[in-house]
């Protein structure tokens, strides 16, 4: 009821004898946001590239009931296009002409907050500014559902945390569906409504655990002893077969 994406017992593998995802299985609902997290090369991306269409040779079933935007794990802003080009590319995409899809673009640009960077070039913007930009142009493709693929993990610490506000405020005020990957935990406590976690020789979700914390919520609540806990239970999960 009210899914907008399914995953049911799907396995994958890119070689033959190397099965990247077994018999994974789980469902996004409308309105929430759900992170996926888990060490790197555990298939986290595997998935968005499933979703998006990109690997096809899966067995098990996949379905979209909504239109999906994918940011993937580079920005891959085009270097030779300034922000608002970047931007309306999305656009573009679709067919829009490029003037209209440039004053459209420089609508939402203005509304993120990136109106001073409208004709910059993107090596001329921090890394926090490139996550931003390729956040809207994932943005204006309209869909409802989002797919961010660990769009904050290159950034410094206090850009992250300020990334992540930012990205709070955007999810509240336009009421998107988000599947958010990430390897840090308080990212994901903090963001999300709901945590898929993948450890490190599993095939897929090993377990799934909802945030004890209202969607309003503030960064000092990730101090409560509740999330602390879960914290800590993640943490443990994703680690617990790691020899240090
Ligand atoms: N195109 C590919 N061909 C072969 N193996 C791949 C390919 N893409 C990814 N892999 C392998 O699949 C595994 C999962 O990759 P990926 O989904 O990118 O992991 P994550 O996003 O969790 O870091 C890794 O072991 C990676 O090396
Ligand atoms: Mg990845």
């Amino acid at each position: 009821m009210n899914e907008v994406l399914v995953f049911n017992r799907v396995s994958f593998s890119y070689e033959e004898d190397k099965l990247i995802l077994q018999d994974c299985s789980f469902t996004v609902k409308k309105g929430e946001f759900v992170s996926i997290i888990g060490p790197s090369g555990c298939g986290k991306s595997t998935i968005f590239r499933l979703l998006t269409g990109l690997e096809k040779q899966y067995r098990g079933a996949i379905q979209l009931m909504e239109k999906v935007g994918y940011m993937p794990q580079r920005d891959l802003l085009f270097p030779w296009r300034t922000v608002a080009e970047n931007a309306s590319l999305a656009l573009e995409c679709t067919g829009v002409k490029p003037k209209k899809a440039k004053e459209n673009a420089l609508r939402y640009l203005e509304l993120f907050g990136l109106a001073d960077y409208c004709n910059k070039y993107p090596k001329n913007l921090s890394g926090g500014m490139r996550q931003r930009v390729s956040f809207v142009r994932t943005f204006l493709t309209g869909a409802p559902v989002l797919l961010l693929d660990e769009p904050f993990s290159a950034l410094d610490a206090i850009t992250k945390i300020k990334m992540q506000e930012w990205l709070y405020t955007q999810c509240v005020n336009w009421k998107k569906t988000i599947l958010f990957i990430t390897h840090d935990v308080e990212e994901a406590l903090f963001l999300s409504d709901r945590i898929m976690v993948m450890t490190e020789r599993g095939t897929g979700i090993a377990h799934e655990f909802i945030v004890p914390l209202p969607r309003q919520r503030m960064r000092e609540d990730l101090q409560r002893t509740e999330v602390l806990r879960l914290k800590y239970e993640i943490l443990q999960m994703l680690y617990q077969r790691v020899a240090l």
